[in-house]
């Protein structure tokens, strides 16, 4: 474990956070590829819901080379369980506001496989993909991307680790098939020790909406059930918080976290 301070960046609001993360990534991903010996690409896992979107939406603006989307392995640290063209897919998102703009090549970009049925077969087959197509570090049992980025929920979820819910406990595999009684449906969810597996992890978190949830996550008694957001710290990685002032509001900073405001 190599002790690492948190990172914590806020910036005035959702515009400026967006345009914020759409250049730390960037720098992220070039710093990366730039170490030397570096041979594979930089593996990305995307966050759904909405709060990406726009980052991404800036993303696809940036002048061509910012990112060598070539170098660039996208996957999606959650999915909701429908087609890939269904309006509340995570991957219809981001390919609606990234894909369709930047030619990344396809073999690049590693959805869930045909989620919409079997969510526990697509869960496994997203697992058996990402085991073939990324690195495996010897001695490691999970794959180690370069970065995760999350968004969380009011009620501090994160990816589809929801309150409550079976995935919370998973310590073996990367990739389950998450009943979320509140929404009625299965969630294909990374599980908490794969997102802790990677070199960055990076809340993308704004709106006064999350300030009470942002609280919790730092300054509750831990309860993973009850806060699965708490679930993720890095195993050797760096954990990054990219705010906007409305989701800091007047919480606390924690203890012994960097802070950059914007
Ligand atoms: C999803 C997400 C989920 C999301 C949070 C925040 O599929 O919905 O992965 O974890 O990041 O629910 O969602 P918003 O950004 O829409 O507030």
């Amino acid at each position: 474990m190599i002790p690492t301070t948190d990172q914590v960046h806020v910036c005035n609001d959702a515009e400026s956070l967006a345009q914020y993360a759409a250049v730390w990534l960037p720098r992220l991903i070039q710093r990366t590829m730039a170490e030397p010996e570096r041979k594979q690409p930089f593996v990305l896992a995307l966050s759904g819901g909405s709060t990406p979107k726009r980052m991404l939406e800036l993303l696809a603006e940036q002048p061509a080379g910012t990112v060598n989307w070539q170098d660039v392995i996208l996957v999606w640290g959650d999915e909701r369980n429908v087609p890939p063209d269904h309006e509340e897919s995570n991957f219809r998102m981001v390919r609606e506001a990234l894909l369709d703009k930047v030619g990344i090549p396809a073999e690049n970009v590693l959805g869930v496989p045909a989620p919409g049925g079997d969510a526990g077969k697509a869960a496994s087959d997203y697992a058996s993909l990402l085991r073939s197509r990324l690195p495996m570090i010897e001695g490691q049992s999970f794959p180690v991307l370069d970065c995760v980025l999350l968004g969380m929920g009011d009620d501090v979820h994160t990816a589809s680790l929801f309150p409550g819910t079976k995935a919370l406990s998973e310590t073996k595999r990367l990739v389950v098939a998450n009943h979320v009684p509140k929404l009625d449906t299965h969630r294909i969810t990374f599980t908490a020790p794969l997102i802790n597996a990677a070199r960055h992890v990076a809340f993308l978190i704004c709106g006064e909406k999350k300030k009470d949830a942002l609280a919790r996550l730092w300054h509750a008694e831990k309860d993973f059930d009850l806060y699965p957001a708490q679930l993720i710290r890095p195993e050797n990685g760096q954990l990054w918080y990219l705010l906007d002032k409305p989701a800091l509001g007047d919480t606390p900073l924690p203890a012994s976290v960097m802070v950059q405001m914007l």
